[in-house]
């Protein structure tokens, strides 16, 4: 395969395995590339639009793009017509009358990149969309996995925290599943959302147990800016003691246990400093792999005329 079969990234539920690897692939040929530019997209005007707080992704959309040679746009909402009463449909319609060729975008409802991708012919990126999706931090995270370990059919990998509010934790599933990796979500039974092991995962409430064997940890943020309701958790520190990964309960852990983290990090709650800056964490390799994902995504979308709508 040498093209993707949409115009647009939505997130990882409807890619094919042989997309996620042209995806992988194409981000591995850029991993030596990332912090040198080409004129590969040159001509063409990327615009972000981050209705949400970002540091990585933002910028790492932003290096990527410049890396290809492309122009960047970036709309700061704060200062924008949205704060006017603008609609976000309006808001883009215009963006794309001014020459704009693609659109990332972050927003805190899902569906949003869904919307506009069904209502502009130019390539929609979700940059995230409240609890649905986070496509390229899954797919740097499975790059990272996939760097450390190889081939990920049969791998265990071990989601842990806050998986109800997480879209981190569902762009995971779905790329690893499709891939092969069996997965295991952990969390307090509360930040476990209904009905998940129809996805296929397992799920465990002691994180020690989840452990065992496991080729990955993914420790994931806890979206406190999601949460409603503040009784999820008793306590960061007993969450920490029950769902942290810290030096005692890595002594347990298998010894080539891998920790991700997809940023940013609550110190002392999902990791403490130890682990956070330890030997078996490879959290700034994945930051350093958003930027070739972030590339890939870009350069394949960007080439791929007549891709489906
Ligand atoms: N992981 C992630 O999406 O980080 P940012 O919110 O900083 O973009």
């Amino acid at each position: 395969m040498t093209k993707l079969k949409t115009k647009d990234l939505i997130g990882l539920k409807n890619l094919s395995k042989e997309e996620l690897q042209l995806i992988i692939d194409t981000a591995f040929s850029y991993k030596e590339k990332i912090y040198s530019q080409s004129t590969e997209l040159k001509g063409k005007t990327i615009l972000t639009l981050f209705y949400e707080p970002s540091t990585r992704t933002q910028v790492s959309f932003g290096t990527a793009i410049k890396n290809l040679g492309a122009s960047a746009q970036n709309i700061s909402i704060a200062q924008s017509s949205v704060k006017k009463g603008e609609t976000l449909l309006d808001t883009a319609l215009n963006l794309k009358m001014m020459g704009i060729d693609a659109i990332i975008i972050r927003h805190s409802a899902g569906g949003v990149p869904n919307l506009l991708a069904k209502h502009l012919d130019l390539p929609i990126i979700n940059a995230g969309d409240g609890f649905n999706e986070h496509p390229t931090q899954a797919l740097l995270d499975i790059m990272t996995m996939i760097d450390k370990k190889g081939d990920l059919k049969n791998k265990k990998v071990v989601i842990v925290g806050d998986i109800a509010h997480s879209r981190v934790a569902r762009s995971n599933i779905w790329g690893l599943m499709t891939l092969g990796a069996k997965v295991t979500v952990c969390a307090p039974p509360t930040l476990i959302p209904r009905g998940i092991e129809q996805l296929g995962v397992t799920i465990e409430t002691d994180l020690d147990k989840a452990l065992v064997d496991a080729d990955f940890v993914n420790a994931l943020r806890m979206q406190h800016e999601r949460q409603n309701n503040p009784n999820f958790i008793p306590s960061k520190r007993e969450y920490h003691h029950r769902f942290g990964l810290y030096e005692k309960r890595m002594k347990r852990a298998p010894k080539d246990l891998i920790v991700l983290h997809p940023g940013p990090i609550n110190r002392g709650v999902e990791l403490s400093s130890e682990v956070a800056d330890g030997p078996q964490n490879v959290i700034l390799e994945q930051v350093q792999n958003g930027i070739a994902v972030r590339m890939a995504v870009l350069s394949l979308l960007l080439k791929n005329k007549g891709a489906k709508q």
